[in-house]
């Protein structure tokens, strides 16, 4: 009797550790010929990351032209607007496909944004703001050298 509850903590054991790693450390990648890993996800997963990254790109672009104009409070309001508070409930489905590196690199671009909002309203200072930028940019280097991603032709 003993042994046997033994035996079934062990597979639960390992069960759970099967689903720890596979949901929240590795998620579903692919290693490409290109070298970067492909997120295997659904074209509607898909279309919802690329999205986000579209804002992104084009806060980068409102930051940079409000910091030019030394209009650092409108830089503020762009660089919030894809901060922490801006991002939707990521459905179960996809978290569990998206890397723990992914996902803190992603959370760490949102925060990085808000810390930006945030030193532009206190400090109002473009060149403090602009090397903030600089920094924070790093991370959307940094990731697309890593991932991309790959989804089955949409129907
Ligand atoms: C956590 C990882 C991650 C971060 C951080 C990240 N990206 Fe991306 N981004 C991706 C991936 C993955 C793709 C898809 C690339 C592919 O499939 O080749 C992508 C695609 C894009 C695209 C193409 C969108 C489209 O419609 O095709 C743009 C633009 C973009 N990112 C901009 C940015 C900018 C700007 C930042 C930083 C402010 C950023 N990204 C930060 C992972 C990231």
């Amino acid at each position: 009797m003993c042994r046997l509850a033994w035996i079934v903590a062990l597979v639960f054991l390992l069960a759970f550790g099967g689903m720890f790693y596979k949901f929240v450390l590795s998620g579903d990648v692919v290693t490409t010929r290109d070298g970067r890993k492909a997120l295997q996800l659904s074209p509607g997963e898909r279309a919802l990351v690329l999205a986000e990254m579209r804002q992104f790109l084009a806060a980068v672009q409102g930051i940079v032209k409000a910091v030019n104009e030394r209009d650092l409070k409108a830089a503020a309001r762009t660089a919030r607007a894809v901060g922490q508070a801006s991002v939707k409930t990521v459905p179960a489905s996809l978290m569990g496909k998206l890397p723990l590196s992914f996902k803190r690199l992603g959370l760490a671009t949102h925060q990085a944004f808000d810390r930006l909002a945030l030193d532009a309203e206190q400090l109002g200072d473009p060149e403090h703001s602009l090397g903030q930028l600089a920094t924070l940019m790093q991370h959307c280097v940094g990731c697309h050298a890593v991932y991309r991603i790959d989804a089955p032709a949409a129907p």
